[in-house]
């Protein structure tokens, strides 16, 4: 040894001494679970209209004049829509489940017409349907119109019809017109301040029956506000059905695509797998409306969308064809959610018969075969001819969703033999959570207990895999977040999802698929409370929990590494974690350190039985305060920072901001390498 150098080792072992509150001792030749690369991935469900109007990029809100259909399996009386009195699996109580239903007011949701230059009037009929799925339309009357006027039915958009300048939009509609109509229509964007921003005139066919007009209207300047118009010049009538305009630029450039900035944010989330559609979508309020993945393939002209118990209408545009292939797209595995013959437990929780349950057992299959099924399948070969040969990435089929005790139980057990031996590469989930439940399951390949919590709850938790036991599955928290407690929804969530994170990924031997829920909020609808990116018409943002899960997703090690965490005071705060990995491929030692609390945190970091270059990245993830977060004004107020430390070294002094995450990458090997 070099005087410089024992100097310096002198000089470290001083600092240490004087300034590190405790030890991180991380024992590079003690190796423990691997950490399964499923272990991050996303859960999207249609909710806070987080894909109509935001992930799913169609610009024209009730496109196709259904939004006033009742909700499958009810009927309507006074005001409400009323689902059977049927028992609720679990309770066995008769349910009473209504909803309100204003149907005058819901069929003209995000439309006007305005006879300002004129006099016309509409209704919402169904006397000619376009598609037998889709039979309602816009009949607009029109009486009169002034020389050099339009009748103009106006479409609001999702929160606004958003352009960009010069971007290209693609429109497609579909009129009817009576023989006496001799007019034309023009097809326009309008801004806020009613600039037309873009504009195109068809000629209007009026010959029996619909017709289809198809056209590309280019933005002259940039709003996100705008509208959309289709505007008549003379009198007659007319039928308008299905509208609907896309931005050119879709994520990938697919048709019926998605809105390419928020489809790159969850991209950007390097997803190991995807879960659609849901949630208690898939469940319904009733039992007819739950989700029916085949009612969302084909033209999306053609599907009829449903009521969505998160109290609005969804196109299905998103469907099981644009899912798979999303998950294509971005490299992810595909996880189906499927229901099994249960509604939602917290609406009607109405089921159907045993006699009846096959017929949901095919369902899944057909869905199985149409991701993944060759051209002897009846499903393999309508995605075939949907253009898709190549199979889709499916992995994962959930079997129902947030489904418990012992009716679901038994439908499970007859579900998991029935399609576990028909698919046996499938990795079959069962919904329930750790409880009584797990004895009544006789098989499954994984479990899905959720947690929607508060803050204190994952900082006194991250524990609670250490002791369950292993063996019989292994484990998927598909849903999870800080969403209740004076944190929810700020960086003081997002830590305390870290810790634990944390804790499941030291326990990834049990746990190896995880997501956060809810994914996607469209800022002018919140449906549920806290959600990981906000969405609107201009901007996408990233919550700090998108950041945290970020920075676990492309931080991920491929084995844990024993980590010990040494206080030298006191007892150290529960609010501060850390884990240590190895990452194979990168060479290095991944260490995560939590510091939830509002003081600076330093550690004494010492690395055993390894080479360590002094050279590695620090990434850090924190704010001022713990009660602050990102906005669309500040969108990047919480965002993880990378800098170069050149002090790494077997041991260490590292310092951690108060209300920090932090990721240390240190390149490392073995001593006799
Ligand atoms: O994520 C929101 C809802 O929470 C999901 O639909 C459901 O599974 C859970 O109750």
């Amino acid at each position: 040894m070099s005087k410089k150098s024992i100097l310096l080792f002198v000089y470290n072992l001083f600092i240490l001494s004087v300034f590190s509150q405790a030890k991180l001792l991380v024992d590079f030749q003690q190796k423990g679970a691997s950490i399964s690369p499923s272990m991050y991935g996303i859960f999207f469900e249609e909710i806070n209209h987080s894909g109509d109007g935001a992930l799913y990029a169609e610009l024209i809100q009730n496109r196709g004049f259904e939004e006033h259909v009742l909700i499958s399996g009810c009927e309507y009386r006074d005001g409400f829509a009323y689902a059977p009195q049927s028992p609720n699996y679990i309770s066995g109580n008769i349910s009473n489940w209504k909803h309100p239903w204003d149907i005058e007011k819901l069929k003209y949701t995000a439309w006007k017409l305005d006879d300002l230059l004129g006099d016309a009037s509409c209704d919402i009929v169904s006397d000619a349907p376009l598609h037998a799925a889709t039979p309602h339309s816009m009949k607009i009357s029109i009486n009169n119109v002034y020389t050099d006027g339009f009748i103009k039915l106006i479409n609001e958009g999702y929160w606004g019809v958003p352009v960009r300048k010069n971007e290209k939009y693609n429109l497609r509609f579909f009129l009817r017109a009576s023989q006496d109509y001799k007019g034309g229509v023009v097809a326009r964007i309008v801004s806020s301040d009613n600039k037309v921003l873009a504009e195109k005139r068809f000629n209007v066919e009026c010959k029996e029956g619909w017709n289809e007009y198809v056209g590309v209207l280019r933005a002259k300047d940039t709003d996100f506000k705008g509208s959309f118009e289709l505007c008549f010049d003379a009198p007659g009538t007319v039928w308008v059905d299905y509208v609907s305009l896309f931005p050119e630029k879709t994520f990938n450039c697919r048709e019926n695509g998605l809105r390419a900035d928020v489809a790159q944010k969850l991209a950007d989330l390097k997803p190991a797998f995807i879960r659609w559609p849901g949630g208690c979508i898939v469940e319904g309020a009733t039992i007819e409306n739950r989700v029916k993945w085949k009612e969302t393939l084909g033209d999306p002209m053609t599907r009829k969308g449903e009521w969505d118990l998160w109290n609005y209408r969804t196109t299905m545009g998103f469907g099981y064809h644009e899912f798979l292939q999303y998950c294509e797209d971005i490299g992810a595995d595909a996880m189906f959610v499927a229901n099994v013959g249960l509604s939602c437990r917290f609406r009607n929780g109405d089921y159907v018969d045993e006699s009846q349950l096959t017929v949901y057992i095919q369902d899944i299959c057909d869905a199985i075969d149409y991701a993944v099924g060759d051209a002897s399948t009846e499903w393999g070969l309508k995605r075939i001819q949907a253009g898709h040969k190549k199979t889709f990435p499916l992995k994962y089929v959930e079997l129902g969703n947030e489904n418990w005790g012992v009716h679901y139980a038994t439908i499970y057990n007859r579900f998991y033999k029935e399609l576990k031996s028909r698919y046996p590469q499938i990795i079959f989930i069962s919904t329930i959570g750790f409880g009584d439940d797990e004895d009544r399951i006789d098989k499954t390949d994984m479990i899905d207990p959720h947690w929607y919590v508060n803050a204190d709850f994952f900082y006194k938790n991250t524990r609670l895999f250490d002791t369950k036991k292993r063996g019989k599955y292994k484990v998927y928290v598909g849903e999870y977040a800080c969403n209740q407690g004076v944190g929810s929804g700020t960086l003081e969530a997002a830590l305390s999802e870290a810790a634990f994170m944390m804790g499941m990924e030291r326990n990834s031997d049990l746990v190896t698929m995880t997501s956060y829920a809810p994914l996607i909020e469209n800022s002018n609808r919140r449906d549920w409370s806290t959600n990981m990116i906000w969405v609107n018409n201009e901007k996408v943002v990233g919550r700090s929990s998108y950041y945290v899960q970020q920075m676990f997703s492309l931080n991920r090690p491929d084995v844990n590494l024993k980590t010990e965490l040494i206080s030298f005071a006191d007892t150290l705060s529960e609010r501060v974690q850390a884990i240590g990995g190895y990452d194979y491929r990168s060479k290095e030692i991944v260490i995560k350190v939590l510091n939830g609390t509002g003081q600076e945190l330093s550690l004494n970091i010492e690395l055993n039985a390894c080479k360590v270059s002094g050279k590695g990245r620090v990434i850090t993830l924190s704010a001022a305060s713990d009660k602050l977060e990102n906005s669309f004004d500040y969108p990047e107020l919480i965002v993880p920072i990378q800098t170069i430390s050149k002090s790494f070294s077997n041991n260490f002094l590292q310092i951690f901001k108060p209300y920090s995450f932090t990721i240390l990458r240190v390149k490392a090997k073995n001593i006799d390498v």
